[in-house]
């Protein structure tokens, strides 16, 4: 990203402030504590006189730290530079964070990576790790910086560290108000309906009623194909139908559930879940061919190197699109690539991820070809990488046609409007679709829940590059995330605040009806509508006139659309 582009969002969204970290520039040892592993001061810097050289470490997670003041319900910015020293046979990348602890003063603690960078090498030299980060609402008793290392064996240098106070706006008028206007001009259109009247009719006589019968945005859920497939689950699968317009099998598409072990595959489960969902009207996204982490690699393919290996994943990825040909308008070609560089390391090949999309986008071009990650937009670790990687992929032309944004919010992290709107710009720039493809939140408080959903909500429909949302489970007793993130509960599936809250935003304030009499709205009625399939009803002093019922689309970009009705 260029420097120019962060500078104008500060301006636009903010201002930093006072620094919050001491001797970040590590010309002294001070204050940062090493416990357990050794720190000294180097001569090969970043900038200053020293960087300091990390060793001796045990566990991945240890790296210089130190305490640092940060109030709830604030936001930040954190960044700070690392050089890794050695490289290993077999990752030839890793991993490497700036994380924040906090502990609560009801004791329990809580992480959050604040800033970080895809896996990196000795080749790249010094690196920065650059992210904005808010507080949850929670007493805090002490919070503490440090990075998060590659493995112990990865001897690293750390140099210009920096926390600031992010100073946003609060107010809870203006993202409101933004979020309107861009619901208003991206998701409504006008719908103009002519009517003329024989002469004996008399205005007050004639009601006219538009509404809305399905919406057009992308609404949507993971589905669990146990749950879905179990013929005692009707109540879920019917909740489902009624809902949403979109699904994606939360684990039943993966290579892993397909093929546990060589030559045992099984595509029923996953398939009889998508014919289900298409059977109920619903679009399905594939989630995923492949995925860069390797705790998600079955042991068959960790053992495969070399063409072997290019050859199992090609078979796997045709395989996989051919059985699901016509069926899916999605799919999420190599999950997780900001965090995970399994098959690149394997193949010693740095563009093997290009490779994937090519093979994929070759096996069924008229599949869309997503980017899926995380720390991009519920938090924003990872946002200016992921611009990055998405500008890549793009330019290479290898059939990417949206960025899919995970949306896993931390536990009682109320969502923020202007963070949330400020990463989406960011990641806009890369001119793609965005779609919100995990949605949710952990609130143990299901009103608190719904307030977190409906900010959260109202920013991504608010926001003109979003084109499409999907929350990663719905129901607690099959919600990675339990009560916390639950839309219903129980075995009835009965709402909670937060289902209510959600359902009432879907299906209520973005939906439109409107009735209108013709004495008081003249034969002109113009109505803004959101997107979807509409009917128009008259009726004349009290009874329906069947003869006279309309249906019609209204689309996104179509500006006007015109019903004429002729009453006599
Ligand atoms: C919303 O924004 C518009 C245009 O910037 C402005 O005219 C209007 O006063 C704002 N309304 C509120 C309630 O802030
Ligand atoms: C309204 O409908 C009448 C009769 O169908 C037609 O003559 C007239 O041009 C229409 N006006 C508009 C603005 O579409
Ligand atoms: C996929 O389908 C194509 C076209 O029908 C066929 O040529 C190819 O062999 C199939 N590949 C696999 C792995 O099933």
């Amino acid at each position: 990203m260029k420097p120019s582009v962060s500078i104008l969002v500060l301006l636009l969204w903010g201002y930093v402030q006072g620094e919050l970290l001491t001797n970040g520039g590590f010309e002294t040892l001070d204050p940062w504590s090493c416990y357990n592993f050794n720190c000294v001061l180097v001569n090969d810097k970043h900038s200053g006189q020293h960087a300091m050289k990390v060793s001796h470490r045990t566990v991945n997670y240890q790296g210089p730290s130190q305490i640092i003041t940060v109030e709830q319900g604030k936001t930040y910015q954190a960044s700070g530079y690392i050089k890794l020293l050695i490289d290993q046979a077999d990752h030839m990348s890793q991993r490497v964070a700036m994380e924040l602890e906090l502990r609560y003063q009801d004791g329990t603690k809580y992480y959050q990576e604040v800033a970080a960078h895809p896996p990196i090498k000795v080749a790249d030299g010094w690196v920065q790790l650059r992210g904005q980060f808010a507080i949850p609402t929670k007493q805090i008793e002490r919070a503490r910086v440090y990075y998060q290392g590659p493995i112990p064996s990865v001897s690293f240098l750390v140099d210009d560290a920096s926390v600031t106070e992010l100073k946003l706006n609060h107010d809870d008028h203006t993202w409101r108000n933004i979020t309107d206007q861009v619901i208003r001009t991206h998701r409504m259109s006008n719908i103009r309906i002519n009517v003329t009247t024989a002469a004996t009719i008399s205005n007050e006589d004639v009601q006219i009623q538009v509404i809305q019968k399905k919406k057009s945005f992308p609404f949507g859920s993971a589905v669990s194909a146990v749950a879905y497939n179990d013929p005692s689950q009707v109540k879920y699968r019917d909740f489902i139908g009624k809902h949403f317009n979109w699904a994606v099998p939360e684990n039943a598409l993966k290579w892993k559930h397909i093929e546990p072990r060589q030559g045992h595959k099984d595509y029923q489960q996953a398939l009889d879940t998508v014919h289900g969902l298409k059977k109920q009207g619903l679009k399905v996204r594939g989630h995923n061919l492949v995925w860069s982490k390797e705790p998600r690699i079955q042991s068959f393919v960790q053992a495969m190197s070399g063409d072997a290996l290019r050859q199992e994943i090609k078979n796997h990825i045709e395989e996989t699109m051919n059985k699901t040909r016509g069926l899916l308008q999605h799919w999420d070609v190599n999950n997780e690539m900001l965090h995970g560089t399994w098959y690149q390391d394997r193949l010693h090949d740095p563009d093997y991820n290009l490779e994937l999309f090519r093979i994929a986008h070759h096996a069924d071009p008229r599949v869309k070809l997503f980017l899926n990650d995380y720390q991009v937009v519920a938090d924003g670790a990872l946002t200016e990488p992921y611009l990055a990687q998405a500008r890549h992929f793009k330019s290479a032309n290898v059939g990417l046609y949206g960025i899919g944004v995970q949306c896993h919010f931390h536990d009682e992290l109320e969502p923020n409007p202007y963070l949330i709107k400020q990463r989406l710009d960011l990641l806009a720039q890369a001119g793609l679709p965005i779609w919100v493809t995990e949605l949710d939140v952990g609130a143990e408080d299901e009103n608190k829940r719904a307030d977190f959903y409906e900010k959260a909500l109202k920013s991504f429909y608010g926001h003109p590059a979003v084109e499409g949302i999907l929350f990663w489970g719905f129901w607690d007793q099959k919600d990675w995330r339990g009560e916390k993130a639950a839309l219903v509960r129980g075995p009835n599936l009965e709402l909670t605040a937060a289902g209510r809250r959600v359902l009432d935003l879907f299906e209520n304030q973005w939906m439109t009806d409107e009735t209108h009499v013709l004495s008081h709205s003249g034969h002109r009625i113009n109505v803004l509508g959101f997107h979807g399939d509409y009917e128009v009803h008259v009726r004349y002093q009290g009874h329906e006139r069947k003869d006279l019922v309309q249906t019609f689309t209204l689309s996104p970009g179509q500006h006007t659309h015109t019903v004429s009705i002729s009453v006599n």
